[in-house]
């Protein structure tokens, strides 16, 4: 199937040669072909170019896109969008004034989502993510990362797993799964050396074995796992080819950030806590710092310092932290928005962290995060808006009239 989109407002984010990632200074700066056509040939960018250099071309379809933008489809690096329900009820507790930390000590938080998670079949689990995968599909999402975590038993785990990799196979986005066992210790457990033994010899190898996980992930925290637990648990995760990826000072200085780097972590996550020490660990490294202002625009924490960490030279990215107990919102152009307004990132430095570097952050740069030849035709196209700066700036407007995803028109 051959797909020409012309006459197009701005083709955003072009590059000739697919990067690494975009860091410092130069996250301000974002290709843009004004009056531009793109050429999508099976399910790969065959071409693009400004109008008036438009060589003839037999497409199957064509789709005048006067006055509307054409963007390389989000990479949402950080999800937890399989869960088996919403947590309303603690959104409720959190009005009235119960901390985050004060819902978990309850029994609300990620432990009520596993008690719901594992009273969940594996096909009605299904069901319900693919309800999420659909709707961020609409949001204009292309690629996303699934963790674990509410599962916390060995079965659980997987089964969660399996219904990540499932929405891979069954819906047109490409999925990268995280194994996210050290999310919280069960109830049940007196000693929290028992439930990592259990995390690190029995979930790890298990989830391997079927295959099940790209990366391994824990919650290092105050009240849930310290820095030498995590680290115990990345390394263990690593000899079974698990790359880490990190949840890192959330709520906390938590020393995270120093295992993140450490243990060779692709990523580092949330950072709304970051001192001197953590920002200058980072730099000179391979980790991606990621950012996840839907965390902080629900729970009401501070956000990550962004410009402290663009002024000292880093990339950043930018994905949801879709789930249901700190961030039940899956839309990354929401999140454009809180990058924006609360952390003082340009539009430009906005969209390459949540394109370029968060497709870094799950190893898709070669396929995702720009219009490149070659790379996955996974677009998405607007409505007719004045400019793509009016996206963050227009935060509950819905700005997305057509999606592309591997070379099919999706809706
Ligand atoms: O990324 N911080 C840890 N995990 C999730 C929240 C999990 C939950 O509350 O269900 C997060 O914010
Ligand atoms: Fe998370």
């Amino acid at each position: 199937m051959d797909i020409l989109i012309k006459n197009i407002k701005g083709l955003v984010q072009v590059r000739e040669q697919s990067l690494k990632w975009v860091a410092g200074a130069d996250m301000a700066n974002l290709p843009v072909i004004e009056n531009a056509y793109l050429h999508i040939k099976d399910d790969k960018i065959a071409d693009y170019g400004a109008m008036d250099t438009i060589p003839s071309i037999n497409a199957d379809e064509e789709i005048d896109a006067t006055g509307r933008f054409v963007f390389p489809s989000f990479v949402d690096s950080h999800t937890h969008l399989v869960f088996a329900a919403s947590r309303e009820e603690e959104f409720v507790y959190k009005i009235r004034g119960m901390s985050y930390e004060e819902i978990a000590a309850k029994g609300g938080g990620i432990l009520n989502s596993a008690k719901k998670l594992q009273a969940t079949s594996e096909d009605e689990l299904f069901e319900r993510a693919l309800v999420r995968a659909n709707e961020i599909i609409g949001f204009g999402t292309g690629a996303v990362e699934i963790k674990s975590g509410y599962g916390l038993t060995v079965e659980d785990e997987m089964k969660m797993l399996r219904v990540a990799k499932r929405i891979g196979r069954e819906t047109p986005l490409a999925v990268k799964t995280t194994f996210l066992g050290a999310h919280a210790v069960p109830k049940h457990y007196t000693n929290k050396q028992d439930y990592i033994d259990v995390v690190v010899n029995e979930m790890i190898p298990a989830v391997a074995e079927e295959g099940l996980a790209d990366y391994i992930d824990a919650f290092c925290e105050k009240g849930f796992f310290t820095p030498d637990e995590t680290e115990f648990i990345m390394e263990a995760g690593k000899k079974y080819g698990m790359k880490p990826k990190i949840h890192a000072n959330q709520l906390s200085i938590s020393g995270g950030v120093q295992v993140g780097v450490k243990t060779g972590a692709l990523s580092v996550d949330h950072l709304e806590v970051m001192d001197q020490e953590a920002i200058d660990a980072l730099v000179g490294t391979e980790v991606m710092p990621t950012m996840l202002p839907g965390a902080a625009f629900y729970l009401g924490t501070s956000y990550p310092p962004a410009r402290d960490m663009i002024n000292a030279g880093l990339p950043l990215a930018l994905a949801t932290d879709y789930n249901p107990g700190s961030a039940p919102c899956g839309k990354m152009a929401f999140m454009l928005s809180l990058a924006c307004i609360r952390m003082k990132m340009t539009p430009e430095e906005a969209i390459n962290a949540a394109t370029i570097n968060t497709a870094y952050a799950i190893d898709l740069s070669d396929t995702y995060g720009s219009i490149t030849k070659g790379k996955t035709a996974s677009v998405f196209i607007t409505k007719e808006i004045p400019s793509y700066a009016f996206i963050p700036y227009a935060f509950g407007s819905d700005v997305i009239d057509q999606v592309i995803l591997k070379g099919e028109v999706v809706n």
